[in-house]
């Protein structure tokens, strides 16, 4: 038994901000920002708008893809970093939308990996017979805990939310999950506040994330090159089987590096950070629809997903969509 995309749906927040807005914001350049990131404009959520909102555009559009009514989802998996309350979590806010009663609902906070590490969830389920139908969200909404004063940051994160149905299949469908974590790096990319660690008077605007940028770097374009060999390994596949990578949209450098590992000219490679920013956990979902919607990805075709993100964590995901 397997697990199938049976449909895919995404949502961005209407108002876009472009690198020459960021140029009035903080001291930066259009030039800079697409040379050393590839952004060039995203999407920013509306002060009255909040994660969930987000989340069930994407349900929503993928339910109605898979041709799926709320009364068939018995699991609800959604990664977010940033929920809009301490509980209930997402998933269950999610359901009272949705009109599901019953099943459950998981939140899971990985960073920018957290629709991987949902996807790897609900794929078990689905292949142990723990769930028949599962709703895989990624939505995040960086821009509420960026510092805008910090040129570092806010250039970088944005809003949306993207979602899949998994269904059952005698034939693969998502052939294989690798998720990870490494919290010895989690002094390089964080948000030093959060429920129970007491507030340090010392630490300026402690609700917003923190990165060394270049360190992330080095980091993420090593560990995904590690993941991309695991993932072809685990299949006993050669690079060349590949048809799509779809990979977590943080930096246009980073993405480039795991095509190059791939052997993957870019025209194979699923790219949305030119228009979308870092979108955290809605980045991989988000690019997938896109390329799912625009007539790219083809049924049979073979998908690399990957991601990386704070903690650390990361993941990949082998699909025969
Ligand atoms: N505009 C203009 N200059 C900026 C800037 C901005 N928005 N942000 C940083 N700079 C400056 C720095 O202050 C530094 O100046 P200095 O040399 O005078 O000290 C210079 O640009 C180089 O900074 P550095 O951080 O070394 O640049 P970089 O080439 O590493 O690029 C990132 C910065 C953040 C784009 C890059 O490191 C990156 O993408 N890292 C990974 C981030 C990531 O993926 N995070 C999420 C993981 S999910």
């Amino acid at each position: 038994m397997y697990s199938r995309i049976a449909g895919t749906g995404s949502y961005l927040p209407e108002k876009v901000l472009t690198n020459f807005d960021l140029e009035k914001i903080v001291e930066t350049t259009d030039e800079w920002i697409r040379t050393r990131t590839g952004i060039e404009r995203r999407h920013v959520a509306a002060p009255d708008e909040t994660t969930c909102d987000m989340a069930e555009h994407a349900a929503r559009r993928a339910m109605e893809s898979a041709g799926v009514g709320p009364e068939e989802i018995d699991l609800i998996v959604i990664g977010t970093t940033t929920p809009d309350q301490v509980f209930p979590n997402t998933g269950c806010l999610l359901q009272a939308r949705l009109g599901i009663h019953g099943p459950p609902a998981i939140q899971i906070e990985a960073a920018c990996s957290g629709f991987i590490y949902g996807l790897s969830i609900a794929d078990r389920f689905i292949r142990t017979g723990g769930a028949k139908c599962a709703l895989v969200i990624g939505a995040d909404m960086l821009t509420r805990i960026v510092d805008w004063t910090d040129r570092t940051t806010c250039v970088l994160f944005a809003d949306g939310a993207g979602a899949v149905i998994l269904k059952p299949s005698d034939e693969a469908g998502i052939m294989s999950t690798h998720i990870h974590a490494d919290g010895a790096y989690s002094n390089l990319l964080y948000v030093p506040t959060g429920v129970s660690k007491k507030h340090d008077p010392a630490v300026a605007n402690q609700h917003c994330v923190i990165m060394k940028g270049s360190e992330v770097f080095k980091v993420a374009v090593n560990t995904l090159g590690r993941i991309v060999d695991e993932t072809l390994e685990a299949n006993h596949l050669d690079k060349s089987a590949i048809d799509w990578l779809v990979p977590h949209q943080a930096n246009m450098r980073i993405i480039q590096a795991t095509a190059k590992k791939l052997d993957m000219p870019m025209e194979k490679v699923i790219v949305t950070v030119q228009d979308q920013g870092n979108t955290s956990a809605a980045s991989v979902p988000l690019a997938l629809d896109t390329g799912v919607r625009d007539g790219r990805i083809k049924r049979g075709d073979l998908l690399l997903l990957e991601a990386f993100g704070g903690g650390f964590t990361w993941g990949s995901a082998l699909i025969r969509y």
